[in-house]
Parts: C-alpha cells; structure tokens; sequence
C-alpha cells in the first residue's frame, strides 16, 4: 500500500510578517515533486495564519499548531476548531511534546482534542514521543504505545490522522534519531495500530518523524520502509525545508 509522503513544517512560535514573506516567496519558487508524490503543509503562528493562507502557493496547505477541545466560547485565548475550519485549515497539529511537557497537556486531553478536531473535518497531525529519560529506561516502546492507546479510546477513524514520532530527546537538540532508531518506533507504532484498530488503519495511515531533521539527515531517514515523511522545526524555517521536501523522492 503506497502512502503519500507528507511534509510538514512546524513555524513554532517563530517569524514576522516580513520574513514570513520572505520565506513563502522561498517556498513559491521551489521545484518540488508533485502532489501526487508529496503533501506538503506548513503550520505558521495562529497569528500569522490568514498572511500565509493568502500568500502560500496553493499546491501546499497550511495548518494550525493547536486548537481548543470543545466548541468556541468563554475560553479566552483559545482557537476553536471551528474557527480553523472556517478558515478552510484541512491540517491542526495536536499533541505537539512542548504543549505536553511545557503547557502540561495530559494524554486524555489531547485525545479528547484530536476526537473534536476530527468531527469538525479537520486532519490531525498527532504528536507522540519518549523522553530521553523514558528511553534510556527502556520505556521508548511503552511510552508511544500509551500515547497511541489513549488516542484510540477516543476515536475509531484513522482516515485523517497522521501520526508524527517526535522523540522529546531529538527535538530542537541537533541530535537527530538514527534511521534505526526511528524505523523501529515507527514499524512498532505501525504494527500497534494493526493489533489494536486495524489492518487498513495499519497500512494506510502515514507515520512521519520529527525532531531535528535537516537537508543532510533526511534521506536516509526517507529510505525507511515506515517512515513517510516528516515534521520539521528549525529546519522549515531556511531554504533548506525545499529539499527535505524533495527527500519524498528518495
Ligand atoms: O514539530 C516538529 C518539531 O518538534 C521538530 O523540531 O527543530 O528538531 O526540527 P526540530
């Protein structure tokens, strides 16, 4: 079962408007594969998102870094996901580790977001992933387990969820998981969803790595049967997110 590759750059809480223009006038002019090949999606500032919406070439889509857990209302700063839908946003990212590890996220709350994202139409970029402490006490497997297991008490179709593998330890360190390292979480993720939701779900929902991917590092990380595709920080923000873009043809 091929699965398109998909790319996504994470903006973080980065940019101005000026380089934001910069940027995307970067990503307009890149020679990528086609859409048939790769899906490429970027997730600006919540702030930033009608600039790029408006701006960005419309064979990439943009999405929203986060979203609230219910419906609009009295709960002042949040972005409902009605309010992304409304935009036309296919993409929220959830579950991202600094929302869990810095804002205090908790596993359930994330999957009850993920669940009301979805039954608004959104496609949900679900973040997982093992601290370094976790993996160095051999609990990598367990954790993303637990992480996808809490995900499934809440919702039945896959068809719009892509998982991304963020190990917290590679996040912003320079210190990029090794294709080895990577391939085993994500063929361990992938045989969990056909042991636990099922064999289709376990073949066609795109399993993508973050945390520090580069242009240097990505194609052998792009070689790997389960890996299919990424979610890049730093490296999303330079010219260089074109050619990871391009490792969809590795
Ligand atoms: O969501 C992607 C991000 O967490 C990875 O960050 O800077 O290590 O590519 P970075």
């Amino acid at each position: 079962m091929a699965r398109k590759f998909f790319v996504g750059g994470n903006w973080k809480c980065n940019g101005t408007v000026k380089s934001n223009e910069e940027l995307v006038k970067v990503l307009n002019a890149a020679e990528v594969p086609g859409t048939d090949v790769v899906e490429v999606v970027v997730a600006p500032a919540a702030v930033h998102i009608p600039q790029v919406l408006a701006s960005l070439r419309k064979d990439f889509s943009v999405a929203a870094q986060n979203c609230w857990v219910k419906a609009g209302g009295a709960f002042t700063g949040e972005l409902s996901a009605e309010m992304l839908a409304d935009l036309g946003l296919p993409w929220v990212v959830l579950g991202h580790s600094e929302r869990r590890h810095i804002i205090g996220e908790s596993d359930e709350f994330i999957a009850d977001k993920v669940a009301y994202a979805l039954s608004k139409g959104l496609g949900v970029i679900y973040c997982i992933g093992e601290k370094l402490e976790e993996r160095e006490a051999g609990n990598t497997l367990d954790v993303n387990a637990r992480q996808m297991k809490a995900l499934a008490d809440k919702i039945q179709d896959w068809s719009k969820v892509v998982v991304a593998y963020e190990p917290v330890w590679a996040i912003g360190t320079g210190k990029v998981a090794t294709p080895e390292q990577a391939q085993e979480v994500h063929d361990a993720v992938r045989k969990w969803l056909a042991d636990n939701v099922s064999a289709d779900a376990a073949a066609t929902t795109r399993i993508i790595y973050g945390g520090s991917v580069t242009a240097k590092n990505c194609g052998d990380l792009a070689t790997q049967p389960d890996i299919d595709g990424f979610l890049v920080g730093g490296a999303s923000l330079k010219p260089e997110f074109v050619d990871i873009i391009k490792s969809a043809t590795q």
